[in-house]
């Protein structure tokens, strides 16, 4: 396979800056992240623009069948295989009224996906410009504690999921009261501005993770690997009886990515929305949910991963931040087993995520980060160079060049491609949202006035 060279890591180890063996990054249960650039060894990446045999892609022709095998290469070993499509998607509207302040409507919608309404369901949330003059783009994403901590609005249901980590707002692994509007609050490290949203033209559409696929961590004791453990509930009761010997089985990142897909289903069914301009984002490991399914959804016009850390955009033969035996450890059901090979390994991996990116191509990426060194943003940017071809022989516009840039530097957004970082906490602040809509109108074509 053709790759190419990583300039900078060859110039600095020209210039002997680097240690050669690699040190384990989790010793006894411990996280060693590297967190020392001089000590970041020399990589090669794979060229997007190559098949795994060699050929190259010529042109345009040739993409659609390197982006599947990219697309195959990351549910065999790393996300395991895709979730089959449903075999309905049955809708009830639950409850609707008018809210903030008489600019938006409030839908609540729960959706099954067997004809006669049994089994698992997901309870979206959808918040619609009441006085848009025809359908509208729309944001959809996950959240983590249920639907009605984004809108501070007494109507907005809390959910009914199966097991949620416990934590501020969530007691005996079910979503409380507590939680309400806590996305709306102007303190909160990650917001929602519904109200701002709305005003700028774009509906919301949102579904807690939880109802999707409990999420354990490593200290709930109970192995992702086992039969039975509580990964794989919610949707995956779908998906019938699971084979522990399967290295590519669905993995939970499968499942929230095939959950919002299935909000996209929903969107092509609102009359509000015009669901040819959507926008899937998330921060953390929703925005890596968000970009897994806009890597196999190619309905995504537009994805926008926030803080994404390991398993998302950053480079993870880079050593920098956290690794893949660090995210393995901590999360194993995010992954499938095959991935596990890979533990202080990554020089190994036959990819990194900038091939993962590029399947986005040629529709618009926009990578937000922020400088805690646990998710290398730097990586990010670089993951986002490396990606750019794919976006050029597709004739669009790759990564506006110059140098890594300051925290809040917009100049390496471009019309399809886009990075930028920040200082503070983790989340989507405000300033990420003004970010994602800048970006999103642009790519719709939207001007002032709409
Ligand atoms: C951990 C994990 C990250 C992940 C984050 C989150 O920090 O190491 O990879 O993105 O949790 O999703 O909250």
């Amino acid at each position: 396979m053709k790759r190419i060279a990583f300039a900078a890591a060859a110039a600095a180890a020209a210039l002997g800056a680097f240690a050669t063996a690699k040190r384990p990054s989790v010793v006894k249960g411990r996280f060693r992240p590297n967190y020392d650039e001089s000590k970041v060894a020399p990589y090669t990446l794979e060229d997007p623009l190559a098949f795994a045999d060699g050929r190259k892609v010529r042109g345009p022709e040739d993409w659609p069948a390197r982006r599947r095998e990219i697309v195959d290469l990351f549910a065999r070993e790393m996300y395991g295989r895709e979730p089959p499509p449903p075999e309905t998607v049955e809708c009830k509207t639950m409850e609707e009224g008018v809210t903030l302040a008489g600019f938006a409507i409030r839908r609540q919608v729960r959706m099954w996906f067997r004809k006669d309404r049994s089994g698992p369901h997901i309870d979206w949330l959808l918040i619609l410009p009441r006085h848009a003059k025809g359908p509208v783009p729309a944001i959809i994403g996950l959240n983590y504690h249920g639907n009605h901590e984004m809108l501070a609005d007494p109507q907005v249901a809390v959910p009914d999921c199966t097991w949620l980590r416990n934590g501020d707002g969530v007691t005996d692994h079910k979503p409380t009261e507590k939680h309400r509007g806590r996305r709306c609050d102007q303190r909160a490290d990650s917001i929602l501005p519904a109200a701002m949203l709305v005003a700028r033209g774009y509906a919301v559409m949102t579904a807690c993770y939880g109802q999707v696929s409990p999420d354990p961590v490593w200290n709930d004791r109970n192995p992702a690997d086992r039969p039975g453990n509580r990964a794989w509930q919610g949707v995956f009761e779908l998906w019938g009886a699971r084979d522990p010997s399967a290295t590519d089985g669905i993995s939970s990142f499968g499942a929230w990515a095939w959950a919002l897909s299935r909000g996209l289903d929903l969107a092509e069914r609102t009359g509000e929305i015009d669901a040819r301009r959507t926008v899937a984002t998330g921060y953390s490991r929703l925005a890596k949910s968000a970009l897994l399914a806009a890597s196999r959804d190619e309905r995504f016009a537009v994805c926008v991963p926030v803080q994404c850390g390991a398993g998302g955009v950053q480079l993870l033969k880079r050593d920098f931040g956290e690794t893949v035996a660090i995210i393995n450890r901590a999360f194993p059901h995010w992954f499938c087993r095959a991935y596990a090979k890979y533990a202080d390994n990554e020089e190994n991996m036959p990819f990194d995520q900038h091939l993962m990116i590029a399947t986005i191509a040629p529709r618009g990426l926009l990578v937000l980060g922020f400088d805690d060194p646990w998710y290398d943003t730097k990586g990010e940017w670089l993951s986002c160079k490396a990606a750019s071809p794919a976006w050029e022989i597709l004739g669009r516009p790759g990564l506006p060049g110059g140098p890594f840039p300051a925290p809040y530097e917009t100049r390496c957004i471009g019309p399809s491609i886009g990075y930028a970082h920040r200082t503070e906490k983790h989340g989507i602040s405000a300033w990420d949202w003004t970010q994602i809509l800048d970006f999103a109108d642009n790519a719709f074509g939207r001007g002032r006035g709409r």
